[in-house]
């Protein structure tokens, strides 16, 4: 493995850092500490400049390098999760309630140690800005800090996102061109019918027998109404209705998510869901209202990016631990809404821990800080290849 060299001795630093943010744990747009954190950082490391408060708690830094070039901006996340720890660490959260299940101290680590490395050497030409965003969980810090100006204040030409992946080993890379995550939409769908007594189920109109029909039927939008080379999910994951033995209540209510990649699947599975809803509803002689609401879009890799990032990557740890077509996920980033602005690419940075359970989200995640090096490598090594300072820009 080619780690910078100078980033191998920071390993213990690294470490000492994101154990700390680890211990400290802060919920999207809460990120007082972890931002000051940030800030006092990357002062310290004499990058050009600091912008805070971007989307609240997002920071912004500036390394200029030697000469003109074009601009990039790299981004990490300091948001964690409502979730109680149980890992049992010596460094776990001191927080009740509140955990860096997904990795994002690391994340927020690795770019912290490749801005000191690049701040020090400024071996590139034209600027690196240092995107450190809130709220990727929930929220969309990433589109907060787009409508508060990111790209106008700050003229990046290609962004860049970095995620651990517990489902691939240390060392490895994966990457695909084009949508390699899912849109996030959620729907609440409220049948309104007629209670009445259980025993005398004629003289009312039960949007119970309602609910079990459409969940039923939303199944067949996946099944039968998207294309099979497509992906998609729709999930029913709250039913509720009732509150006795021998009652029928007035009124059904279903939640549920839907994921897609494409934009005409997404408009299709929105109003094939409606279709569905109030058709079924009228059938039971009751009427729906929907409420869809649109999440993160699709995360959508530009191929020139990719093919860059996965030759970075392959210079650090060898062409075969790097996945250039790994499957796509169901899962949705944030960081989407900078792809729908910039050209750029998304990498899964290999952690292991998948196959024991220890995968983002669980009580039992922990950040795997053998991998901060690598991280951080892969960032200053993407900055140099990208923005050279002897030929012209790539
Ligand atoms: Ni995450």
């Amino acid at each position: 493995m080619r780690i910078v060299p100078d980033i191998a001795a920071m390993q213990e630093e690294m470490t000492a850092w994101r154990r700390h943010l680890h211990a400290h744990p802060e919920l999207a747009f809460e990120e007082q500490q972890t931002a000051r954190f940030v800030a006092d950082k990357l002062r310290a490391f004499g990058v050009d400049e600091v912008h805070e408060g971007i989307a609240r708690t997002g920071v912004v830094g500036v390394i200029r390098g030697r000469g003109p070039g074009s601009a990039i901006g790299l981004r990490a996340d300091m948001d964690a999760l409502p979730i109680v720890e149980r890992t049992n660490k010596p460094w776990a959260s001191r927080v009740a309630g509140k955990m860096h299940a997904c990795g994002h101290d690391g994340h927020t680590t690795m770019l912290l140690g490749a801005a000191c490395h690049l701040a020090r050497s400024r071996n590139f030409a034209g600027t690196v800005y240092l995107i450190f965003q809130p709220a990727e969980e929930i929220y969309g810090g990433a589109a907060k800090m787009i409508e508060e100006g990111l790209f106008e204040r700050f003229p990046i030409e290609r962004v860049f996102g970095l995620h651990n992946w517990p489902d691939l080993p240390p060392g490895e890379f994966a990457i695909r061109a084009g949508p390699a995550m899912a849109a996030a939409d959620r729907f609440t769908i409220r049948l309104e019918g007629i209670g009445c007594h259980g025993a005398m189920p004629h003289q009312g109109r039960d949007p119970v027998v309602a609910a079990a029909a459409l969940v039923q039927a939303l199944q067949s939008l996946v099944a039968r109404e998207v294309d099979p080379i497509d992906n998609a999910v729709v999930s029913v994951t709250r039913i509720a209705a009732g509150d006795a033995y021998n009652v029928i209540p007035d009124s059904a209510e279903l939640w549920g998510t839907v994921r897609s990649f494409r934009a005409d699947t997404r408009a299709m599975l929105e109003r094939r869901l409606r279709e569905l809803a109030e058709g079924i509803a009228a059938a039971h002689r009751m009427s729906a209202t929907v409420a869809y609401e649109r999440g993160y879009p699709p995360l959508v890799n530009s191929s020139e990016e990719v093919s860059l990032s996965a030759a970075v990557a392959a210079e650090l740890v060898g062409p075969a631990k790097v996945h250039t077509d790994y499957p796509p996920c169901m899962g949705a980033e944030d960081f989407a809404f900078m792809l729908e602005k910039k050209p750029g690419s998304y990498i899964w940075l290999g952690q292991g821990g998948g196959a024991e359970g220890r995968v983002c989200h669980s009580p039992y995640y922990d950040f795997n800080d053998e991998v901060l090096p690598l991280g951080a490598s892969y960032w200053v090594r993407l900055v140099e290849h990208l923005l050279p300072r002897d030929r012209e820009r790539s």
